[in-house]
């Protein structure tokens, strides 16, 4: 095997792990705000939705270079088995070990959201939740391999992203929202199976003209639950994707 060794690979491996930890926890974080409902009139849950999608795409990218150059470094005896399974890496077994860990779980948390629509929701939501633990074994991992994560400016950076994610974690739990029954990141209405939308969807102007108008001159149709219920539901195009 040809030796491929110089120490700007060494740099960019310790460099683009700080970064790839930096971004995964604005990803934490954004999706604590998504799953809290965060979102104004200034940024929406949308723009905050998609923020959280594409940083987590740097981040991702960002990982599979700190990987890379890891790997390729001669100088050290990891190889691309270590990058996935625990406990194969010749250099600093376990401190590699658990940041093949964090790689499994944010592998599974990825690809289960690029497959999002062919999985199903429970499943979806299950395998998020990995991006706790994947986190936390990264901050393990950071800690015990790392050269700059021990001490200094380092340690503060790897400390501040802990801090910020355990904040996140404290914040999701105690301010989480009362989801509506049935309510899915796919599906914003009650699906078949969940109850009528607590709040009924606006009747169509002909079937306004149909109601009587009161005082002020403006429509204001009750709708009974049974009639809600019995409202189409709207279809986004990623609803309307055939899910098995
Ligand atoms: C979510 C996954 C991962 C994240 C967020 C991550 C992040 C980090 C961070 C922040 C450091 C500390 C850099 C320093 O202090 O110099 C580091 C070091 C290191 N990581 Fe990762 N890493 C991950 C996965 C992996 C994997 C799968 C491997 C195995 C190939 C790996 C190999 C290494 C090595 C060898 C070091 C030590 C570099 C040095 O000598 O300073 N990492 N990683």
């Amino acid at each position: 095997m040809i030796a491929l060794t110089t120490p700007y690979l060494w740099y960019t491996t310790r460099a683009t792990g700080m970064v790839a930890l930096v971004l995964f926890t604005i990803v934490v974080t954004l999706g604590t705000l998504v799953a809290n409902r965060v979102g104004g009139t200034v940024v929406g849950r949308f723009e905050v939705n998609e923020l959280h999608r594409s940083v987590s795409i740097v981040a991702v990218i960002f990982l599979v270079m700190h990987i890379t150059t890891t790997v390729i470094d001669s100088y050290v005896a990891t190889g691309w088995i270590s990058v996935l399974v625990p406990m194969t890496s010749a250099y600093r077994r376990v401190g590699v070990a658990v940041g093949a860990v964090a790689f499994d779980l944010i592998l599974a948390v990825w690809l289960s959201s690029l497959l999002k629509v062919r999985v199903k929701n429970e499943t979806w939501r299950f395998i998020h939740w990995f991006s706790w633990l994947a986190f936390s074994s990264a901050i393990l991992h950071a800690y015990l391999t790392g050269t700059d994560a021990k001490s200094g400016v380092g340690l503060a950076v790897v400390a501040a992203c802990a801090a910020s994610v355990f904040a996140a974690a404290l914040w999701r739990y105690f301010a989480r929202p009362a989801r509506a029954a049935g309510r899915t990141a796919l599906s914003p209405l009650a699906t078949a199976k969940g109850p009528a939308p607590t709040q009924p969807r606006p009747a169509s102007p002909k079937a306004l003209s149909s109601f009587p108008r009161s005082e002020a001159g403006t429509a204001t149709p009750t709708v009974t639950s049974q009639q809600a219920s019995s409202f189409p539901r709207s279809q986004s195009p990623r609803q309307s994707k055939k899910r098995r």
